[in-house]
């Protein structure tokens, strides 16, 4: 996490943050469609803002990530219902099929190998694995992604949505769906309205991507 744990988790509470936040939890919940007591992981989770409302709806959810400093403000804040455990998303330490599903949001963009991670979470996954990543085609790009990218920004890998659904290429997943949101990020009445109204199907220029695969 290129910025502090503590600035990176009290932007999900300013208005702005809260907004964002919000409409990738529900973009993530709707393609992840998690069945009743399913297990769950959330890799490269952070401070833990989308395992949390994995861990309310119960059955084992885990979170990892190589941060300390990050798990152990997730234990101290989101630990209800969750396991947070420290790991590199290239190695994890569950066996093959180990949880129904596994989510990663805007964490392979920092991964140095996103493919062997990719790998990596389909080799953990019994039936589907959700990816949120951030889109170079998109508004947020050209204010905080160009030139190395500012803030948490910092250091990202940014894809378009052709290059987010061949990361599946030759790996065991089919059924790929990508979709996008937040295309206006200033998250003022009118980016509001904007996102509620576009179709969630649009595969265009949100600045949130995420995919959702099956695991073959
Ligand atoms: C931008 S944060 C996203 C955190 C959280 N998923 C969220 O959306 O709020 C990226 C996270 O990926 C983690 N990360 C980066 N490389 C990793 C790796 N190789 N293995 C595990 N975690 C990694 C970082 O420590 C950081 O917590």
């Amino acid at each position: 996490m290129p910025t502090s744990v503590e600035d990176y988790d009290r932007w999900y509470r300013t208005p702005r943050g809260a907004w964002i936040g919000g409409v990738e939890r529900r973009l993530v919940a709707g393609m992840a469609a998690r069945r009743a007591g399913e297990s769950a992981l959330d890799v490269g989770c952070g401070t833990g803002y989308f395992t949390e409302p994995l861990a309310r709806a119960g059955g084992t959810v885990v979170g990892v990530d190589r941060s300390l400093e990050a798990l152990d403000h997730a234990r101290r804040h989101r630990g209800a219902g969750a396991m947070f455990v420290a790991a590199d998303a290239r190695s994890l330490p569950f066996p093959d099929r180990a949880f129904g599903l596994v989510v990663s949001i805007t964490a392979l963009c920092f991964v140095d190998d996103e493919r062997a991670a990719l790998a990596e979470l389909l080799r953990v996954a019994r039936r589907r694995v959700v990816l949120g990543l951030l889109n170079r085609a998109s508004v947020l790009h050209r204010t905080h992604g160009a030139g190395g990218g500012r803030g948490g920004y910092r250091g990202a890998r940014w894809h378009t949505v052709g290059e987010a659904r061949a990361l599946f290429d030759d790996l065991p997943a089919g059924s790929i769906d990508v979709r996008t949101a937040v295309a206006d990020p200033d998250g003022g009445a009118w980016a509001r309205l904007l996102d509620r109204r576009r179709s969630a199907r649009d595969g265009g220029r949100g600045a949130f991507i995420a995919v959702s695969a099956d695991r073959r």
